[in-house]
């Protein structure tokens, strides 16, 4: 019989997203068939949510729902079976993302929208939703980590969950006087529970309760078990011990196929690298670039220290100088999106930026530019540089998570084998960044290195059957071990 698995996330792609979490959690999920999976995604009915997605059927209502009436939609979106969490007090019409407001500030009521989406995650896995019981949850972040606890002392707590980190860095760390409005019991304030630092954390309460803890990649798993990575909760990981694993993310190759992506200017495969140049042309005039033969780097990111943003600021004027260009699609920091917007201001027709969140831009990026530059200090995964092998746009990046995972160095051994995709340096080093844009300028002008690593990158799989069946087998293995089954 299919394996039913009840995933809850803040965002999916293509209805809200703010990152890569929303592909992953919009990704094809892992096929009926040879696994025998049947994955449902709870996230919330923001606006946009309940705009997108045409016909839904309530299937569940709640009187009282952290303070307000909610109900519980079902609808199908581009082949994903969706729960929605439908709460006008807490989802509803709001100027601003789905965490935070116009200014980048957090809603103050953040506690309370994602412990309801969290209450109502274990509550349908319970067998809210008539029809439909759930045999395992799989919970994203810290957002949905806290469905781990109401699962636990819930109505089904021998479910099992599965609890995965897209990002360490985001905990959902609250002050200890929300606890009694969490509904839980009293007990599940303390150290094996909720509590964490004096205070009540998301993320912590999840890695405690989970069944089992993925993250994003097997180099971060590592990382975030030492105290440089594991942002204060690298003694909890360590404690877990081999319910911590690493699972690298895959791309959805449907969607980022350079032979039919309607957002590109010209479309290409390994065999017809030549119509890619009708991207670089688009891209150039799109960015306001002088046509040149020289590189044209990329970045496509949110503008945060996380993403080594501060060391691309530094390294424009070595960049330029050395005859590459530059263009940046991203927003964020507004102090980054000023010194960008300055550089570029500085060297008019050698660098462009767009400060805006823009998908389309995004994939016609990749499909145009040559280099895609990815300076993290440190990266669960990272998904650009993936997109980027796929479309022929050679990832920079720091040697780190999931970076340092997909990405083959062009070292001289790489070279010699002929299996490079990429460059890999130093992670938070701006002298490292700059040598690394240095010796990709050596090989872009090196006869026929730049185009055999584009192909390198191209013919790479990335694609989600790895990784779907080494989720699906975890799924068996929890179920297997759960007396509930
Ligand atoms: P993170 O989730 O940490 O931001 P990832 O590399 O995993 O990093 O995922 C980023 C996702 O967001 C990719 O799909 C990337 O194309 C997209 N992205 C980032 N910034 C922008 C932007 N300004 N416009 C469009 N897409 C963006
Ligand atoms: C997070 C991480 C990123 C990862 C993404 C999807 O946003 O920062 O590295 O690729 O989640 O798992």
């Amino acid at each position: 019989m299919a394996l039913r698995v009840l995933s809850v996330t803040s965002e999916l792609h293509p209805l809200v997203k703010t990152g890569g979490l929303a592909d992953v959690a919009g990704a094809p999920p892992p096929a009926p068939a040879p696994h025998d999976i049947e994955v449902r995604s709870l996230l919330p009915a923001y606006p946009q949510v309940l705009r997108k997605i045409g016909k839904a059927r309530a299937v569940h209502s709640y009187k009282a729902l952290f303070g307000g009436p909610a109900r519980v939609l079902a609808a199908t979106v581009n082949g994903l079976d969706l729960l929605l969490l439908d709460s006008p007090a807490l989802f509803g019409s709001r100027e601003g993302g789905p965490y935070s407001d116009l200014t980048g500030h957090d809603w103050a009521d953040n506690w309370r929208r994602f412990a309801a989406l969290s209450a109502v995650g274990a509550d349908v896995a319970a067998g809210a939703v008539k029809g439909w019981q759930a045999d395992l949850v799989h919970a994203h972040d810290w957002q949905a980590a806290m469905t781990a606890a109401y699962v636990r002392h819930g109505r089904a707590p021998e479910t099992p969950v599965v609890l995965t980190v897209h990002n360490l860095a985001f905990q959902g760390r609250f002050d200890t006087r929300i606890f009694p409005d969490l509904g839980l019991p009293p007990s599940a304030y303390s150290l094996e529970g909720v509590e964490y630092y004096g205070g009540v954390g998301f993320l912590k309460a999840g890695l405690q309760y989970g069944d089992a803890i993925t993250t994003v990649s097997p180099t971060y798993a590592d990382e975030i078990r030492t105290p440089a990575f594991g942002m204060g909760l690298d003694g909890l990981l360590r404690g877990r011990g081999d319910a911590v694993q690493g699972i690298v993310n895959g791309i959805d190759t449907t969607e980022w196929d350079p032979a039919t992506d309607p957002n590109l200017a010209s479309g290409f495969s390994m065999r017809s690298l030549g119509t890619r140049g009708g991207n670089r042309r688009a891209l150039e005039k799109r960015f306001g670039l002088k046509r040149g033969k020289g590189p044209i780097f990329a970045v496509i990111s949110r503008l945060t220290w996380q993403k080594g943003i501060d060391l691309i600021v530094d390294a424009v004027e070595h960049l330029v100088a050395h005859g590459g260009r530059l263009v940046v699609l991203g927003s964020g920091d507004s102090a980054f999106e000023g010194a960008l917007l300055a550089a570029a201001a500085r060297h008019r027709g050698m660098i462009g930026i767009v400060t805006a969140y823009d998908e389309p831009l995004a994939h016609l990026i990749q499909g145009g530019a040559d280099a895609i530059l990815i300076p993290s200090r440190f990266e669960p995964c990272g998904l650009t540089q993936l997109y980027g092998q796929r479309y022929g746009t050679i990832p920079i990046a720091a040697r780190t998570g999931g970076l340092a995972d997909t990405i083959v160095d062009a070292n001289e051994a790489a070279l010699a084998v002929g299996c490079a995709t990429g460059l890999l340096h130093e992670p938070g080093s701006g002298e490292a960044l700059k040598a690394a844009i240095s010796r990709a300028i050596a090989l872009y002008w090196a006869p026929g290195v730049w185009l055999a690593m584009r192909k390198q990158g191209m013919r790479a799989d990335y694609g989600w059957e790895r990784s779907s069946a080494r989720y699906a087998a975890l799924y068996r293995s929890l179920i297997d071990r759960s007396p509930a089954v």
